[in-house]
């Protein structure tokens, strides 16, 4: 039998792994080859927008997630959000294309 204390610290530590993968974009979708298909973005540049949007985007705020706007949202804020992330046209156009093939209908 576990004691109360073990049980205790296997919760703690299992929301504390929680938390850091959250932290670390676990939380945000990791687009598919059917995602590609259906906004008829190549994959790799998908996953790409991903790990740019990771990179660029978490170091003021939380990671917001693409299903929490819709494309023409995320696209006013990525053109926003361009100059103080400090990335290139193309970059924000990358990153937009990630978010926009998650985004709200
Ligand atoms: C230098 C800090 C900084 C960086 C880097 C940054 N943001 Fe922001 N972001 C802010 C601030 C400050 C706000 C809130 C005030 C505002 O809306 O301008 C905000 C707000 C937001 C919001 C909330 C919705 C809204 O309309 O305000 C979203 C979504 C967002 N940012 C996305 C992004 C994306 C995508 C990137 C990467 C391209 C990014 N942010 C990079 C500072 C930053």
């Amino acid at each position: 039998m576990y004691s109360k204390a073990k049980i205790c610290t296997i919760i703690v530590f299992t929301c504390l792994v929680g938390i850091l993968a959250y932290q670390c974009g676990g939380a945000l979708y990791a687009p598919t080859a059917l995602d590609a298909e259906r906004v008829q973005v190549n994959l790799d540049t998908l996953l790409l927008g991903r790990q740019l949007y990771i990179r660029n985007c978490g170091g003021c705020h939380h990671l917001y997630l693409p299903e929490k706007y819709t494309q023409t949202q995320w696209k006013e804020i990525v053109a926003r959000m361009q100059k103080p992330a400090k990335i290139n046209d193309n970059q924000a156009k990358i990153i937009y294309q990630y978010l926009s093939a998650g985004a709200k209908p």
